[in-house]
């Protein structure tokens, strides 16, 4: 008999930046696999539309959708508060908000701001803000409630950027215009992994694990010039399904993976692997 299986009914997990392509994904996948899911994020243009999206597929007992700035310390904290009070604890926390800075791919500015030494500090800044300062604001918030319940289980989401840098060909869309993926989403995204070995080794004798997964490449309307780029650069040819991360997350969510934290967990179709 398996006494650790992929099992995450009851769980109750709170998805930041849920409303996202990734965010939403995993949330229903969590949902249909009996967990409650408190599905957060900033846009709240789209909070009505998510709310009736989920409601027609799911019971409103068993998720929330709720506003989230991960970058304020009161929001972080409400959104715990929420979740305790709706579902009485917080078992995952997926810490999955981040911004990417859009390139200009039409070569519209006069200066061609991806190039690293024309990159607008401001934007990296904001980036920064957005992606480690706010991960650790929610990450704070997160760890006060699991503390006092005794246990928790933080996913950090990571990107290839994290941990190799971006191959700039990859880019080249063929129409004469430079485009490079620009260093704020690197910078920021590369403090994920040792983030993840820090909140992992300070929490390890608090029962609260926490580890990484680290995506690359979600199929989401690319254009055939980058898919064709994409394919050539990636050993298994091609993008990620968005189905293809629901497996890795909820086996980092479940008790299968209970005697691992600090890990960096690849799901990149062998990007980083050559
Ligand atoms: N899509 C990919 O191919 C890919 C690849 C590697 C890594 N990732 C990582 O996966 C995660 C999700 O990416 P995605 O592609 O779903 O992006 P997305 O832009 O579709 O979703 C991100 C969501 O985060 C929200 N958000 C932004 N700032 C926020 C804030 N301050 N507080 C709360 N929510 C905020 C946005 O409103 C958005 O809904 C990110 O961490 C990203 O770095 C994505």
């Amino acid at each position: 008999m398996n006494n650790n299986p992929v099992n995450i009914q009851d769980e109750v997990i709170l998805v930041t930046g849920a409303f996202g392509l990734i965010g939403k994904q995993i949330s229903k996948a969590f949902l249909q696999n009996g967990a409650k899911v408190v599905l957060a994020d900033i846009n709240v243009n789209a909070l009505n539309a998510i709310q009736d999206e989920f409601a027609e597929l799911f019971s409103t007992d068993n998720f929330l959708v709720t506003q989230l700035d991960i970058t304020d310390e009161q929001s972080a904290a409400s959104v715990v508060q929420q979740t305790a009070d709706k579902f009485g604890k917080l078992d995952v926390l997926i810490n999955n908000a981040a911004i990417d800075a859009k390139f200009d791919k039409d070569g519209m500015s006069k200066v061609n701001q991806s190039r690293f030494e024309n990159y607008p500090v401001d934007l990296l800044r904001r980036s920064v803000d957005v992606n480690l300062t706010g991960t650790v604001i929610m990450t704070q918030a997160a760890c006060k409630q699991m503390l006092t319940q005794g246990f928790g289980n933080i996913i950090n989401v990571a990107s290839t950027y994290s941990v190799v840098a971006p191959n700039q060909n990859l880019y080249d869309f063929g129409n004469g215009i430079e485009n490079f993926k620009p260093i704020d989403y690197i910078a920021s995204k590369s403090f994920i992994p040792n983030f993840t070995r820090y909140i992992a080794t300070f929490y390890a004798v608090n029962n609260i694990r926490c580890n990484a997964i680290v995506p690359h490449g979600v199929y989401n309307n690319h254009d055939q010039k980058f898919l064709d780029n994409f394919s050539k650069m990636s050993p298994m040819g091609r993008m990620c399904n968005r189905e293809e991360l629901e497996g890795p997350f909820i086996f980092l969510a479940s008790k299968a993976s209970s005697y691992m934290t600090g890990s960096v967990m690849m799901v990149d179709g062998g990007w980083t692997a050559w």
